[in-house]
């Protein structure tokens, strides 16, 4: 829509700004472009427009401004949204920002009515406004798109409920564990994702709108009802606070960065699962890409972009901690620089979260792979020593008795359950027939029954939980 700054050297013979009665000349076509923000804010156009509306109901309730001027500017609101809605409304740089260019337009249609929208109102306490209500939409979706995931992981981990895998703890075999109840530890942390963005929306649903430029208005304003006609549980409480405030936006963005801290980490065990080395899943065709050169290749793409884009989005977190740090009270330009990395912080998760809950059930689960993995890694020799344990022997000895056994079996080339009783009695005589039925697999996962253990009525268990709290 906007061509690049290429030059600072063609002067600005544009149309008069708002402040245009204060200078003398106006701003190079470098500087304008450097300091406008409608490349960017024209997204919040609905939520500035809503913003208005509320506030212009409130002036005239309270006599400020006549119910004629209401009605002008509702009835130019709604023009001004139908055009922006089927894209005819003319954006304008010389307008700076959102806020400006819908202002200019609607004076542009109701005249005077237009010009007294402003009153008791300022683009500080107007922008704060606009990109809390946008923000708590995007909560919305976000908490929306989380819940769809955790189903799409609930269904997957419900089929995988008795399908073991080997646990990893330092990426060696650990002790078996089920597919689902590994992938309900997903869950968990999807659950705190929505916890946390639940609480930064409290703190992101209050209105700045009535403090003005820093200050607070002369107007005898109404700022509850214009807070209740926008669906804010509270006002902010200070008026230099509310203008300057953007602690909301980094606490979504650190909330954002939590999640993409978990789908990278999901992302990296699918890759790793996905190598023909593990073998431990495939990933549906439509979520992975061939190669230009090499034609066996079928790569995981969408999970390594995942993987890659966390990196931007803690940047974001990054880069607006540090826009904040050094701005003293109130209202400084510097907070322009809050949306863009906003915008993208929430269509990054949001784009990443839509394609997750659909990839989820694109999983192809190979439990023979599984399998032959834990045969591998003599997953049940803690079962051995606990069973040790229960015969009376202190656990430091059990511990002892197992590995001896472990690298017996090592030296053999065989797992824990293929050595003869004789030959596991040779490790402690505590031993008896029975131990077979703790060396296997099945056995070992059936054993861990209580709430967040690994045995399948359990995970099981977990599942409908989760569902009812869903
Ligand atoms: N475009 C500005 C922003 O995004 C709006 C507020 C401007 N206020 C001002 N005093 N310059 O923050």
């Amino acid at each position: 829509m906007f061509t690049p700054i290429m030059s600072d050297r063609s002067p600005d013979s544009s149309t008069a700004k708002a402040w245009s009665g204060r200078f003398s000349e106006p701003v190079s076509d470098l500087v304008k472009r450097y300091t406008a923000s409608v490349f960017f804010d024209q997204r919040m156009a609905a939520q500035d427009i809503r913003g208005s509306l509320a506030h212009a109901r409130m002036l005239a309730r309270q006599g400020i401004i006549a119910q004629e001027d209401f009605a002008a500017i509702e009835r130019g609101m709604a023009q001004i949204a139908d055009e922006i809605a089927t894209d005819t409304f003319a954006w304008n740089l010389d307008d700076e920002d959102v806020h400006l260019n819908i202002e200019k337009r609607l004076t542009a249609l109701v005249g005077d009515a237009g010009k007294r929208l402003h009153t008791g109102r300022s683009r500080n306490d107007q922008v704060a406004t606009d990109i809390r209500l946008w923000l708590r939409d995007s909560i919305d979706t976000i908490d929306m798109l989380l819940t769809d995931f955790m189903r799409a992981l609930l269904w997957v981990a419900e089929q995988h409920a008795d399908t073991p895998l080997p646990g990893f703890t330092h990426l060696q075999v650990a002790q078996p564990v089920t597919f689902g109840h590994h992938l309900l530890a997903y869950v968990e942390m999807l659950r705190r994702d929505r916890e946390r963005f639940a609480d930064c929306r409290k703190r992101v649903n209050r209105l700045p709108l009535g403090a003005a430029a820093l200050a607070g208005t002369t107007f005898p304003i109404d700022r509850e009802f214009v807070a209740q006609e926008l669906g804010f549980e509270a006002v902010c409480e200070n008026s230099l606070d509310a203008v300057s405030d953007r602690d909301f936006a980094i606490e979504f963005c650190a909330a954002a960065s939590l999640v993409m801290v978990h789908l990278s980490r999901l992302s990296e065990e699918l890759i790793l699962w996905m190598s023909p080395r593990v073998g431990f899943i495939d990933l549906a065709d439509r979520f992975c890409t061939g190669s230009s050169i090499m034609p066996q290749k079928k790569n995981p793409d969408v999970p390594e972009l995942a993987r890659g884009k966390s990196g931007r989005v803690f940047g974001h977190l990054i880069g607006l901690l540090t826009l904040m740090k050094g701005q003293p009270l109130a209202y400084n330009k510097d907070n322009q620089e809050d949306k863009e990395p906003l915008f993208d912080t929430a269509d990054t998760l949001i784009d990443t979260l839509r394609i997750f809950a659909d990839m989820a059930t694109g999983i192809l689960v190979k439990p023979e792979a599984m399998a032959a993995a834990l045969r591998q890694g003599f997953a049940t020799a803690t079962d051995l020593a606990d069973y040790l344990v229960k015969r009376g022997l202190p656990f430091r000895d059990a511990h002892e008795a197992v590995a001896r056994a472990v690298r017996a079996a090592e030296t053999k080339g065989c797992d824990l359950p293929d050595l003869s009783l004789e030959e596991l009695q040779g490790f402690s005589d505590l031993i008896g027939a029975d131990v077979f039925a703790v060396l296997t697999v099945a056995g070992s996962l059936a054993a861990r029954d209580h709430i967040g253990g690994t045995a399948p009525n359990q995970v099981r268990a977990a599942i409908s939980r989760l569902r009812t709290a869903l």
